[in-house]
């Protein structure tokens, strides 16, 4: 089976071809990915409008190279899969849209994917051995999730982030610092330099019995430390080491924070598989942290390679060969939702 996955929910026009071989694994042919990074950087955070506009102009080339490098034609597609939602709307609309008139012009099935279930899985599409049940942390820049995975479609969710996402906590901050957008890698860059020890930030809720997490207080603290360490309260006057150690603690802050609920929620299930997925989950210091905790207790830890962590429509493909696989097509006229919430999922929000 051979399926074309399409991601348009943010800032990233992506299309990917992706097959099942013959053993019942997956062979990914082609993962393109444009993004609009540079563009939005100038106004510090994604503008809709723009992202929606720049998604309709790169569509097609996105798609026809996502042909050319698998050397595949659209009448060889066995499904047409595409992110439902959650997103910005006008942005969503656009991978949708295509994806649908493709499916219609080839005559075959449609499969809307819900973005955070194509990030829940999207560790498991170079594992051997495919999807297990497992416990997911997903971490991205609208969502901080721990989810109980039974299957493809058979999520619980154990605990959500009360306020900012993790991603969105290290954009926040970066913005403090008049980092470039997004602030995640250039802060997990600043903080290689840096002494996590130097600044002590809060880690809300982490002695808390509960899976929930709190982000927002890191932006408070940081905050209140500029003025201390420079009278202009303005992040250039600091020197590089104390931007670098700032950065450092606020990383260190937030990984402590994702591992020890994630530990803690592989002892209340018993999982002895866990999986990091999103945007953050190519941070340096989670990465090791993970690492490190999962080989202390014998579990498997499965992360997805960088080029996957972040937007790109291999997930999508991903999410929707098993879709696909157990007769789980979507109608042409399934709408497109911003707040899509994760089907199969009981929830406690
Ligand atoms: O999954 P993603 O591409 O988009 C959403 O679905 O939200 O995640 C984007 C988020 C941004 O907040 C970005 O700052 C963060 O992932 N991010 C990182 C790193 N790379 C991307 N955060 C921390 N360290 C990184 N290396
Ligand atoms: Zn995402």
């Amino acid at each position: 089976m051979l399926v074309l996955g399409v991601e348009s929910s943010c800032d990233e026009t992506a299309a990917a071809l992706l097959e099942e071989t013959p053993e019942g694994g997956t062979r990914l042919l082609s993962s393109v990915v444009s993004t609009q990074i540079p563009l939005h950087r100038m106004y510090g955070g994604v503008i809709p409008e723009l992202a929606s506009r720049n998604h309709s102009a790169n569509i097609p080339g996105v798609l026809q190279e996502a042909f050319d490098k698998a050397g595949r034609s659209l009448e060889e597609v066995d499904a047409f899969a595409s992110t439902a939602g959650p997103g910005l709307v006008a942005a969503l609309l656009v991978g949708n849209t295509a994806t649908k008139a493709l499916a219609l012009a080839a005559n075959k099935p449609f499969v809307a994917v819900n973005h955070l279930e194509g990030h829940i899985l999207s560790p498991f599409i170079m594992r051997e051995g495919g999807l297990v049940p497992h416990l997911a942390l997903v971490v991205s820049g609208g969502h901080s999730l721990l989810v109980d995975v039974r299957g493809c479609g058979d999520y619980a969710l154990l605990g959500r982030s009360r306020d900012d996402a993790a991603g969105e906590a290290f954009d926040k901050v970066a913005k403090m610092l008049d980092l470039p957008y997004p602030g995640g890698p250039e802060i997990d860059k600043l903080a290689e330099q840096g002494d996590p020890q130097r600044f002590e930030f809060p880690r809300p809720m982490m002695h808390e019995p509960h899976l929930d997490f709190s982000f927002s207080g890191l932006k408070t603290a940081v905050l209140y430390t500029l003025p201390k360490l420079v009278a202009s309260g303005n992040p250039h006057d600091l020197d590089h080491q104390t931007l670098c150690d700032l950065c450092a603690g606020v990383r260190a802050a937030i990984v402590e924070v994702l591992v020890k609920k994630a530990m803690r929620a592989l002892r209340q299930t018993g999982r002895k598989v866990v999986a990091v997925s999103g945007g953050v989950s190519c941070n340096g210091e989670l990465r090791r942290a993970m690492q490190d905790a999962c080989a202390r207790r014998r579990v498997e830890l499965v992360l997805p390679p960088n080029s996957l962590t972040t937007d790109n429509a291999a997930m999508i493909a991903f999410a929707g060969l098993l879709r696909a696989k157990a007769g789980q097509f979507s109608p042409l006229d399934t709408p497109v939702d911003p707040n899509l919430k994760l089907a199969g999922a009981a929830t406690r929000a």
